[in-house]
């Protein structure tokens, strides 16, 4: 039985505030999480308040439900209760940020009274001898990074990695070129917002770039390394303009849908993320179409985590995987009801980080409890290695 929960603002890893929760329960359960936070962030997401008010208000309407009165071990229980607390549909009372604290620190605290990894708490026991393969950020702009590409991210996929430590060190290996790549050049590169390299190029050089270090990596290593991209195109579009806007170019969202396929084609990308605009399933399901077989379409902003959505995309045909991030949705419940639609449709499913982060590493026992085929979350940095390391020790058995 939930005994305590204690609620604070800590740092994010922009130096924002964000909501961390403890949970204790009667047999000396103890279990730690803290909401990560957006950037480009999806209309359609649960909402994040100021971690103040979002504290002040869980502390009012969450605690009374949850203490003394629901299992932390009872995920489905203690997230009704949270939203029997919050009682609207996108957690606008408590914040989905003091909610998804709670549930993912209830599940900690669940794990611990058990004595076991939170993974295996989660559903994880029978897992097989796969791991997620990590997406590595290795390039990127948009919202993350002032006058770097448009598209937001450039992500290694080190598909043919024989296990999780090697894809972890394959994209770091990846990262550490481009540098060498941007220094040949003579392009000096800052950082981004998730350790990605935010260099002052065209999307067109960032291609080549990518493209140039996965190949040198991959010929290094001995397994296939290939890339991908979130496009956070409902970033790109302007409703205004009518399409998706490139600095002075304007792509319609028949170009869009052309240029994307184009890179498919001409990259051999295994991956393209949120490539048109949160609104447009017809986009979607257009691209599908034309490059569904050769590669993932996922959907971030487009179904953010919301099963509601993501039905909506399963009856378009608008993708063929979903981006799993708790936060949008709020809950942990939540979440798993996403990834078990997904699952039966034969949608991919990758567990994903924020731009804003803490050093919480649930993301990782989650994915390797649902057997997501991908996790994204960075490849370098504190807070991304936090989780990175976390599935290096999953591999291990050693948390
Ligand atoms: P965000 O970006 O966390 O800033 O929303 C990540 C993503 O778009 O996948
Ligand atoms: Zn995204």
């Amino acid at each position: 039985l939930i005994t305590n929960v204690s609620l604070r603002r800590v740092l994010d890893s922009r130096g924002n505030p964000t909501v961390e929760a403890d949970v204790l329960t009667e047999s000396g359960g103890f279990g730690r999480a803290a909401a990560p936070s957006g950037a480009s962030t999806g209309e359609y997401e649960a909402i994040e308040l100021p971690p103040s008010e979002a504290i002040a208000a869980a502390r009012e309407h969450a605690l009374p439900r949850l203490v003394g009165e629901v299992y932390a071990g009872n995920q489905r229980e203690v997230d009704a209760a949270l939203r029997a607390a919050d009682g609207t549909e996108n957690f606008s009372e408590i914040g989905a940020n003091s909610a998804v604290a709670v549930s993912m620190a209830a599940a900690k605290a669940g794990a611990d009274v058990l004595g076991a990894p939170l993974y295996q708490h989660l559903g994880g026991t029978f897992r097989g001898e796969s791991f997620p393969t990590p997406l590595g950020n290795v390039v990127g702009g948009g919202e993350h990074a002032k006058e770097a590409t448009h598209i937001q991210e450039f992500l290694a996929a080190p598909v043919g990695a024989p296990s999780v430590s090697e894809a972890v060190f394959a994209n770091a290996a990846v990262h550490a070129r481009i540098s060498e790549l941007l220094d040949d050049r003579g392009v000096p590169a800052a950082k981004g917002d998730e350790g990605a390299w935010a260099p002052p190029i065209s999307d067109a050089e960032a291609f080549e770039i990518v493209d140039e270090a996965v190949d040198d990596v991959s010929d290094d290593l001995g397994f296939e390394i290939g890339f991908g991209l979130d496009m956070a195109a409902a970033e790109l579009y302007d409703a205004d303009e009518d399409g998706y806007v490139y600095g002075d170019e304007v792509k319609s969202t028949a170009e869009q849908v052309e240029y994307v396929a184009e890179m498919v084609d001409e990259y051999d990308l295994v991956y393209v993320e949120d490539p048109l605009d949160e609104d447009d399933y017809e986009g979607f399901a257009d691209l599908t179409e034309r490059v569904g077989e050769q590669t993932l379409v996922c959907g971030d902003d487009l179904f953010v985590t919301n099963v509601e959505r993501l039905q909506a995309g399963i009856d378009a045909d608008a993708a063929n995987s979903i981006l799993i991030k708790p936060n949008q949705i709020g809950t942990l419940s939540d979440a798993f009801d996403a990834i078990e639609l997904a699952t039966e449709n034969g949608y991919e499913t990758v567990i994903s980080h924020r731009s804003g982060e803490t050093e919480d590493t649930t993301i990782a026992h989650l994915a390797v409890a649902t057997d997501a085929g991908f996790i994204k979350t960075g490849t370098v940095q504190g807070e991304r290695t936090a989780k990175l390391n976390e599935l290096i020790r999953i591999a291990d058995d050693a948390v």
